[in-house]
Order: structure tokens, then sequence, then C-alpha cells
């Protein structure tokens, strides 16, 4: 009955979506467990490039079940375009389950979305505008929609009734571009989406569990990263959904005891998109070279991704919340440039040392980054070649690297990623699921 978590350690686009690839090969259900299509997790497998953002990665392998569970939050629409693109890519949805307790993404969270960033001035979240914080508040709020409403007509109709007019209101008063549905054709239209989903949509919970008892392999695929975490993230610059170790359980309906590995994704560096404090944030130059290596523009939004140098005050803040087994250390070839690489291990904030990540916004603002700074790996580009050699062959310093991640957060990197693809990559166990 073994599950295996797989969790971003940082701001979200550590390399999530190429590690649950490497890793699902055994898996029989990969389970998205929250968040929603606010994610962007690119595979790579030869010259085939999937970028999924509501589905889960499972999709891209035949014969698995591909769950979005009761945590998500799902944009229907959205979710039908995505699925085309999929079929045309060569994967197949035949696998897919949604929850019948999955919160829906409505039109009007979109716009809200948007008309809420206008409302926070000169402080935005800076997010995806995919409608996944007022979904999400509607959620919390009992005045949502979810999946299992699909089937059932009358719950359809008594919900519309009610809500339709509320949001017309919400939205003229935030000045937020209206919508011209009426209860009659937003009836029509969501009666269809049931039409053409239904036959996914069923009680995900009993399914995963049921799967567990029969000792199948069930993986769970994090969205987003801890930082980005509602209650343990940089808050208010954070996403909607609990992204660390408990949104596993809440949002898949699974109790913690059959929680059995879970594994943390670490890029080599670090990256955020979108607002808020950033430690180790580089600037100019030094910034621009390395987001442009790392080919550091988002998979969902298209935006550039702010860089900076690896922060383990963050990752070890990650490990604590999440209770990492291993780590998979991510596009450590980006970094094949370098004379030296700083790693951040500590903040001076008011002249005080700390390992620990401070709530307060303004004290992360005045934190500076205390480094180590390692000899960087220079030259060693040929990555084909690095991956047939295996761990031993790394260079060294790639190696001392690795080893001062391992030392200073106390877990071991089982996963290196060399690259996008699959086949980039050095595994330093067997077996995964024991
Ligand atoms: P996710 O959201 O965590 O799944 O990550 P994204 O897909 O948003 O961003 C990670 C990007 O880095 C994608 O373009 C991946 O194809 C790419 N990537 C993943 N691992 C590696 C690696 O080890 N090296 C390089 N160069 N690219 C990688
Ligand atoms: P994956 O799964 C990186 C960020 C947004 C914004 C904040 C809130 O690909 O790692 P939201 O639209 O969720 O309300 O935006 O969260 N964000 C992500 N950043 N990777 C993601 O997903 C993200 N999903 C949301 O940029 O700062
Ligand atoms: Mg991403």
């Amino acid at each position: 009955m073994p599950s295996l978590a797989v969790i971003g350690s940082q701001w979200g686009d550590e390399g999530k979506g190429k590690i649950i690839d490497y890793l699902d090969e055994k898996a029989d259900l990969i389970v998205r467990f929250q968040g929603g299509n606010n994610a962007g997790h690119t595979i790579v497998v030869g010259d085939k490039v999937f970028k999924l953002h509501g589905l889960p990665s499972g999709v891209v392998r035949p014969g698995k079940l591909a769950v979005i569970g009761n945590g998500t939050v799902v944009n229907i629409e959205e979710l039908l375009d995505e699925i085309k693109g999929v079929e045309e890519a060569g994967g197949s949805i035949e696998g897919l389950r949604i929850s019948d307790r999955a919160a829906l993404i409505m039109n009007y969270h979109k716009k809200l979305d948007g008309a809420e960033e206008k409302y926070r001035g000169k402080k935005p979240v800076g997010t995806t505008k995919k409608g996944i914080g007022p979904s999400y508040q509607d959620k919390i709020a009992r005045i949502g929609f979810r999946a299992g409403d699909l089937l059932e007509k009358e719950t359809l109709e008594e919900k519309i009734s009610l809500l339709l007019p509320y949001k017309k209101d919400l939205m003229n008063m935030l000045d937020a571009e209206g919508c011209s549905c009426t209860v009659e054709s937003l009836l029509d239209k969501m009666t269809g989406w049931g039409e053409k989903l239904g036959r996914y949509i069923v009680d995900t919970g009993v399914l995963i569990n049921e799967s567990l008892d029969e000792g199948k392999n069930v993986m769970l695929e994090g969205a987003q990263g801890a930082m980005l975490d509602i209650d343990h993230g940089t808050y208010p610059f954070v996403t909607s959904s609990s992204t660390t170790g408990g949104g596993i359980c809440t949002g898949s309906g699974i109790a913690p005891s059959r929680l059995n590995h879970c594994m943390g994704v670490v890029k080599a560096y670090t990256t955020h998109v979108g607002e808020g404090p950033f430690v180790t944030e580089l600037h100019g130059e030094e910034e621009e070279s390395l987001q442009k290596k790392g080919g550091e523009f988002g998979v969902t939004t298209g935006r550039g991704r702010r860089c900076g140098w690896l922060d383990l005050v963050v990752v070890n803040h990650a490990k604590t919340l999440c209770g990492f087994d291993n780590l998979a250390i991510t596009k450590l070839d980006v970094l094949n440039d370098y004379e030296e690489l700083p790693v951040c291990t500590a903040y001076e904030i008011d002249g005080q040392k700390t390992r620990y990540f401070p709530a307060s916004i303004k004290k992360l603002e005045r934190a500076k980054p205390v480094y180590t700074t390692l000899k960087g790996w220079k030259g060693w580009d040929d990555t084909e070649a690095l991956v047939k050699g295996g761990y031993d062959a790394l260079p060294k310093e790639m190696k001392d690297y690795i080893a001062f991640i391992e030392k200073e957060t106390g877990t071991p990197a089982d996963i290196i990623s060399l690259g996008p693809d699959r086949d980039e990559t050095i595994g330093r166990k067997a077996d995964w699921w024991n």
C-alpha cells in the first residue's frame, strides 16, 4: 500500500513534472491534491513535450489512473481544451478521474481574480489570473460549485439561481468586466459540461483508499511549492491552497498514516514568479543570464521568473512542513558556467542570525542572506556523458554542491536531474516504492 508524494520545496517550477514522470513508471494512480490550472508542469520524453496545467502528469503514460482530487479547483472549459491538447500530443485521458468534491472555477472567478488584483493597487500578489483565489474563497464560504453538482440538474438550478445575481452584484461593485449569462444559459452550459465529463466524475477518495488497500502504488503530485502555501508561505504573496504536507491528506481523502514517502524537489538555484520577498534574488545582468540559461519563463503565464541563488532556509522550511525523506535536485546543468556558487544557509535580520523562515514580510524585506560559497563546475556541459557516467563520475565540485545540500538539510539527494528529458536523470535508488 505505498504512497509516494512529490512536493516543490521552493516557489514552484522546481521541475516537479519531470520528477513525477521519472518516478511514476510503476505508479498505478497519479493524484493531484491541490491547486488548479495555475500549475504548469513540463514533461519531456524524446521529441514530445507535454505542458500540463490542471491534468495530473499521469496522463502522459498509458494505463495509469490520473486523478484530480477533492482539494483541487477545476476550470472545466480550460480542462476540456487541455484534454484536446494532450490527446493531440499522443497522451490519453482514458484514466482520468475527477473528484465529485473538487471545487469548480467559474468564469466570474477569473474576472474577480483580475479585479481583486487591481484593488491591491501597488501590492498585487501577481496571480496567474486563473481564478484560483476566488474559487477557493467560495469553497471556504460554502457557496462554490463542486464537480459532482454537474451530475445533478436540480442542484445546479438551485445554486445558479442563488449565486448568479450575487456574483453579478459583486462584479459590478468591484468594477470587474461583467458577464452576460442568465440562469438559463449557465444551466445549459453546465449541464453540457456534465454530459462531456460526467463519466469521469467519481468519489476519488474511495478510489484512492481502495487502491491503497489493494496494494497499488499511489503517487501524490504536488503543485506550486512550499513557499506558496496559504499558511506557511510568504503570505499574502502565496496561492490559496495548502501546498505542503497537510494538503496531501485533506486534498486526496487519505489519512496521515497512509503517507509512506515524501520527496522534495529542489531546483539547484531559486526562482519565483509573482510578487513578494525573495532574499537571495539576483538583479540586473546576473539575474538575466541565469534566467536565460535556465529558460526561466512561466509555463502558464509566460512571465519571466525572478532568479537567485539556492536558499536552504527555504528548503529547510519546506522539509519541516513536508517531512522529506529524500530530495530530487534539478537543473544542476544550468549552473555549469560559474566559477563560484553562493548558497544561503541563514538570514541576518536586524543583526540577528536565524535559520528559521520568519512570517513577517517586513522582516523578510530586511533579511540579508548568509552565504557559504562553493566552487562551481565550469565547463561540464555534456549532459549525455554526465548521465552515462552515473553519480560517481560527476565532477567533484558538483558532488560537493550536492553533498553540501544533503548535509545542511539532513536529507539524501536520491535524484540528480541534469536536463529536461526523462532520460537526463540519475537515480540513486533502485526502488522508489519500498
Ligand atoms: P514544475 O512546475 O515544478 O513541474 O516545473 P516547470 O515545468 O514549470 O519548470 C521546470 C522547467 O525546467 C521545465 O521547462 C522543465 O522541462 C525544465 N527542467 C526540469 N528539470 C530540468 C533539469 O534538470 N535541467 C534543465 N535544464 N531543465 C529542467
Ligand atoms: P507549478 O505547479 C510558480 C504563483 C503565482 C503568484 C501566486 C498566486 O507550476 O509549480 P495564483 O494564481 O495561484 O493565485 O497565484 O502563486 N504560482 C506559481 N508560481 N509555479 C506555480 O505552479 C504557481 N502557481 C501559482 O505566480 O505569485
Ligand atoms: Mg511550473
